[in-house]
């Protein structure tokens, strides 16, 4: 089975081929190639909904292309087309789908109209054997929550962010400090350079029951921290100290939060599981270890996407495009685009279902 995806959803255009040949293990990505628009959207600080439409109209076309003939194949060869739906920022997403909708149509192929989330959710499973069920961190620039992955479509919220995303408090701490953006990667060097004891920075909610995280105080500390510091300006080694001390911080948050997380997925599997982190934030070495530790401790296998595939790609979405192809789980041509779409059909309506990446920061 060879599938194409369509990832559109935010700042990245993506097209991608990933081939399935029956044992999972055989999954192979024959093409990802994925376009960021950070040059379109670096001059407004964030990202323009109205400019990353734009942008998804004017490369799409090309990329797809590029895709196909880097795969070596032709649209005969496909037996389906998968394009993100949503959630995130809704021009974005009706490119992509009714780009989608129209190679289907034109080619007489199944069309999977993807939940972006899901393709994180599932991202662990291309090219290896990773069973369910399994307890999903999911942790990105919108997004911050913790799930039971029961199997395809089939997912338990735990808990969920109740303010930033993990990734966002990522951005807004590089953002401070005059780091880039995006602000994960810049973050990550600098605190290799930094002391992270060096500033008491606050873990909130850790110790606390339940699943949900909160990153918004810390973000507000680090800010406090800055003003304390002498002189108008900030040298280099305050900002790795900080970032050193911001990023210790959420990792202790997330090992705190898997650590309750765990238990609830003892409560109803008691033996085995894995625990796979997905997202954009997944990418962050320092955090992928501190994690290695929680999971070890609370008897899970540990499941980590490359890194490449824990940010924002397409061969996530023809991946979850082919794990539904496998169950007959198609979409119409009446697939409707969604900004919000939770993994959780029982998520409460508000919190830490944020709109992804929720348009201009
Ligand atoms: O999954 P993703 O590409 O897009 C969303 O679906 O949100 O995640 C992007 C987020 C950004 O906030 C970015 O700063 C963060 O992931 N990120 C990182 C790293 N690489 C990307 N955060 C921490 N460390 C990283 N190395
Ligand atoms: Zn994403």
């Amino acid at each position: 089975m060879i599938v194409l995806g369509i990832e559109t959803s935010c700042d990245e255009t993506a097209a991608a081929v990933v081939r399935y040949d029956g044992v999972r293990d055989d999954s192979v990505v024959l093409a990802d190639i994925v376009r960021s628009q950070l040059d379109e959207h670096r001059a407004y600080g964030g990202v323009v909904p109205e400019i990353a439409a734009r942008a998804h109209i004017s490369h799409l076309d090309g990329l797809i292309s590029l895709a196909m003939e880097t795969a070596g194949i032709g649209f005969d060869d496909l037996q389906g087309v998968a394009a993100t739906a949503g959630p995130g920022l809704i021009g974005g997403v009706m490119v992509g789908l009714t780009t989608g909708k129209a190679i289907a149509a034109f080619h007489g192929l199944p069309l999977v109209a993807v939940n972006h989330l899901e393709g994180h959710a599932l991202s662990a499973r291309l090219g290896k054997q990773v069973d369910f069920p399994y307890l999903l961190l999911l942790v990105s620039g919108g997004h911050c929550q913790l799930l039971i992955v029961e199997g395809v479509g089939r997912y338990e919220r735990l808990g969920a962010t109740l303010d930033d995303a993990a990734g966002e408090a990522f951005d807004k701490t590089a953002k401070l400090l005059g780091l880039g953006y995006p602000g994960g990667p810049a973050v990550e060097s600098a605190a290799a350079r930094g002391d992270g004891s060096r500033f008491d920075l606050p873990r909130p909610l850790k110790g606390r029951p339940g699943c949900d995280f909160s990153f918004s105080g810390l973000k507000t500390a680090v800010r406090h921290a800055v003003e304390a510091l002498p002189g108008d300006t900030i040298c280099a080694t305050d900002v790795d100290d900080l970032c050193a001390g911001f990023q210790a911080a959420v990792g202790d948050v997330l090992a705190d939060r898997v650590k309750n997380a765990i238990a609830l997925f003892r409560a109803r599997h008691p033996a085995g599981g894995t625990l796979v982190i997905a997202g954009g934030v997944a990418a962050n070495q320092a955090l992928r270890a501190r994690q290695a530790s929680v999971a070890a401790d609370g008897g899970l296998a540990l499941a980590l996407p490359p890194p490449a595939l824990c940010t924002d790609n397409a061969a996530m979405i023809a991946w979850a495009g082919i794990e539904r192809l496998r169950l007959d789980m198609t979409d119409g041509l009446d697939a409707s685009p969604r900004a919000r779409w939770p993994l959780d059909p029982d998520a409460p309506a508000v919190s830490g279902t944020n709109h992804k990446k929720g348009g201009k920061r």
